[in-house]
C-alpha cells in the first residue's frame, strides 16, 4: 500500500515538474521573441514585419500563384511593411525563385522589398516520413518547422498560405503575432471520416483497416480527436480565407469561426481566354467540347451515353445530328489512362457513335486554344468536383457549359436562374442530352446572352477580385495600428 502511494506521488511530482519545465521554456522563448522585436524598434526599424509561410514557394502551381499575387497586393497597398517568405527551397536562390514566379505567373514584383528566410527542417512535414499517423506526424512536424522559422525571424503578422494550421499557436502564443491564413483544403475533412465509417478502401484507408472492426474504430477515434485539435489550432487565426464554397463549408464546421472566415477565390488566368475570338459559326460542325484528364472521376462514359441519348432525342432531325461532334480533349498520365481511352473508343463504337466522337490525347496548349475557338458547347461530368477550373476556362472562352449539378459548378460557378443564366446543370445522361438539345434549339440571341453572361461571370475568379478580397480580409489584422 505504502509502495503504491509513493509511486503515485513520484509520478505526480514528475509530471508537474515537467509541466513547470515546459511552461518555463515557453515563457523564456516568449520573452526572447519580445526582446528581439523591441530591439528592432529601438534600432529605429518601425516597419511592420509580415511573414508568409510557404515552405514550397518555388513549386509553380496554383497555390504559388496565390502566394505571389498576395505578395504583390500587399506591396501595392502598404508602405511601412517588410515582406519575408519562409521557404524550404534550399537549392534555389532568392533571385531564382523570384524570376521563376514572375515568369510563370506573369507578375511584376518589387523584388528588392522581398526577403527570404530559409528553413532547413522542411523534411519534417513530408508525408513519406510518417507511414502511420501521417496527419498527426506532419502536423507535429510543422510545429517544429514553425519553431525554426520563429527563431530565425520574428514577424508582427504571420500569414500561412499552405494550410499548416498547427503553426498558428506557435506564432500566436510564443511569437505574439497576428495570424492570417489562406486555406485551399482542410487537413481533415468529414468526407474522410465518412469513408472510414463506411469501411471503404481508399488510398488513406489501408485494406486491413477496412476489414478489421477494431482498427476501424481506432481510426475513427483518431480522426475525431485529430479534427478536435485541428479546430483548436485553427481558431488561433485572426482572419481566415478559404478558396471555395466547398472549403468554406468544411472549415466553418471544423473551426467554427464563421465571422472571421472569408471566401476569396484564387486568381485564375482567364483574361486571355476572354479575349479569344469564336470561330464556331464558321465551322461546318457543331463542336461539343469536353476538357479533362482521362481519369475515372471525369466520367467520360457518361458523356458518351449523353450523346447516345441526344441522338434519340433529335430523332428525325438527322441533318442536325450529323453536324454534331463531341470532341474529348485530355491528357494521359500513364498506361492506365491510355487503357481508359482505348475502352472509351470501344464504347463509342459499341454505341455507334464513332463518327460523332473524336478523341484528342495530349494536345498542346495552342491546339487547346483552337479547340476552344471552334467549339460552342462545353461538357463537364465529374461528380462533386471541389471547384472546376476547366468549367471556368470554358466559360471564359465563350462556350455554353452543361456541367454536373454538384460541387463547385453548382455552388460557385454556374448560375441557372432565368434572367442571369450562364450555363446549365445536369443530373444524368438524359438530362445532359436534354440540355444540349435545348441549347441547339435556343434562339441565336438567347444563346448569345448566355455566352456573354458566362464570360462576364468569370471575372469573379480574376486576379483583381482576388487582390480585393485578400486585402479586405487581411486589413483586419494589418491596419491594426498597435504593435504587439
Ligand atoms: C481549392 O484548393 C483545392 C486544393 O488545391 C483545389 O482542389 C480546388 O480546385 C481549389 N478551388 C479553387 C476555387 O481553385
Ligand atoms: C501523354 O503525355 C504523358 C506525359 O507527358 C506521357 O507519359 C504519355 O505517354 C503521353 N501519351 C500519349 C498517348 O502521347
Ligand atoms: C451528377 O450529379 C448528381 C447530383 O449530385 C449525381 O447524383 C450524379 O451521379 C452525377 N453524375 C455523374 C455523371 O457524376
Amino acid at each position: 500500500m505504502f509502495c503504491l502511494c509513493s509511486i503515485v506521488y513520484v509520478m505526480l511530482f514528475a509530471s508537474s515538474f515537467s509541466l513547470i519545465g515546459l511552461l518555463t521554456v515557453f515563457l523564456l522563448l516568449r520573452q526572447l521573441i519580445k526582446k528581439q522585436k523591441n530591439n528592432r524598434r529601438s534600432n529605429n526599424d518601425n516597419d511592420k514585419y509580415v511573414a508568409l509561410f510557404h515552405p514550397y514557394c518555388n513549386a509553380g502551381g496554383g497555390g504559388e500563384r496565390v502566394l505571389w499575387c498576395a505578395v504583390r497586393a500587399l506591396q501595392n497597398k502598404y508602405d511601412g511593411i517588410k515582406i519575408f517568405i519562409y521557404t524550404g527551397d534550399l537549392e534555389a536562390t532568392p533571385k531564382q525563385i523570384l524570376d521563376k514566379a514572375e515568369r510563370t505567373f506573369n507578375l511584376n514584383l518589387d523584388v528588392k522589398r522581398i526577403k527570404f528566410v530559409y528553413l532547413k527542417k522542411r523534411k519534417w512535414v513530408e508525408a513519406k516520413r510518417y507511414p502511420m499517423f501521417t496527419l498527426l506526424g506532419q502536423s507535429l512536424g510543422s510545429m517544429f518547422l514553425a519553431m525554426e522559422a520563429l527563431l530565425k525571424l520574428q514577424p508582427d503578422v504571420f500569414i500561412d498560405t499552405m494550410g499548416y494550421a498547427f503553426t498558428y499557436p506557435i506564432f500566436s502564443y510564443i511569437g505574439g503575432c497576428k495570424i492570417g491564413c489562406y486555406t485551399h483544403y482542410p487537413t481533415i475533412s468529414t468526407d474522410m471520416l465518412r469513408r472510414v465509417q463506411n469501411n471503404v478502401n481508399t488510398y488513406n484507408n489501408q485494406g486491413y483497416v477496412a476489414k478489421n472492426p477494431f482498427a476501424t474504430w481506432l481510426k475513427i477515434v483518431y480522426y475525431r480527436l485529430f479534427s478536435k485539435i485541428y479546430g483548436m489550432v485553427g481558431r488561433c487565426a485572426d482572419t481566415v480565407m478559404v478558396n471555395s464554397t466547398w472549403t468554406e463549408n468544411h472549415i466553418i464546421s471544423l473551426w467554427d469561426v464563421p465571422y472571421k472566415t472569408h471566401r476569396v477565390y484564387p486568381p485564375c488566368e482567364v483574361a486571355h481566354l476572354k479575349k479569344l475570338q469564336s470561330l464556331a459559326s464558321a465551322h461546318e460542325k457543331i463542336i461539343i467540347l469536353s476538357v479533362g484528364q482521362f481519369r475515372p472521376e471525369k466520367d467520360h462514359p457518361l458523356q458518351l451515353q449523353a450523346m447516345y441519348e441526344l441522338r434519340t432525342l433529335l430523332g428525325k432531325d438527322e441533318a442536325l445530328w450529323n453536324r454534331l461532334r463531341l470532341m474529348i480533349v485530355g491528357s494521359c498520365r500513364d498506361e492506365e489512362d491510355r487503357e481508359r481511352v482505348k475502352n472509351m473508343q470501344d464504347l463509342a463504337k459499341h454505341l455507334s457513335l464513332e463518327n460523332s466522337v473524336e478523341f484528342r490525347v495530349n494536345v498542346s496548349y495552342q491546339e487547346l486554344i483552337q479547340c476552344y475557338q471552334i467549339a460552342s458547347i462545353g461538357l463537364h461530368a465529374m461528380w462533386n468536383e471541389h471547384f472546376g477550373i476547366s468549367v471556368v476556362d470554358c466559360m471564359a472562352a465563350g462556350l455554353i457549359m452543361v456541367a454536373n449539378r454538384s460541387g463547385g459548378p453548382l455552388m460557385d460557378i454556374v448560375e441557372t436562374s432565368e434572367g442571369s443564366r450562364n450555363g446549365y446543370l445536369a443530373l444524368d445522361a438524359y438530362d445532359y442530352a436534354r440540355y444540349i438539345a435545348t441549347i441547339l434549339y435556343n434562339g441565336r440571341e438567347y444563346n448569345k446572352k448566355i455566352r456573354e453572361a458566362a464570360r462576364a461571370s468569370v471575372d469573379r475568379f480574376s486576379e483583381v477580385e482576388f487582390e480585393n478580397g485578400f486585402l479586405r480580409a487581411i486589413s483586419t489584422i494589418l491596419d491594426d495600428k498597435e504593435f504587439t
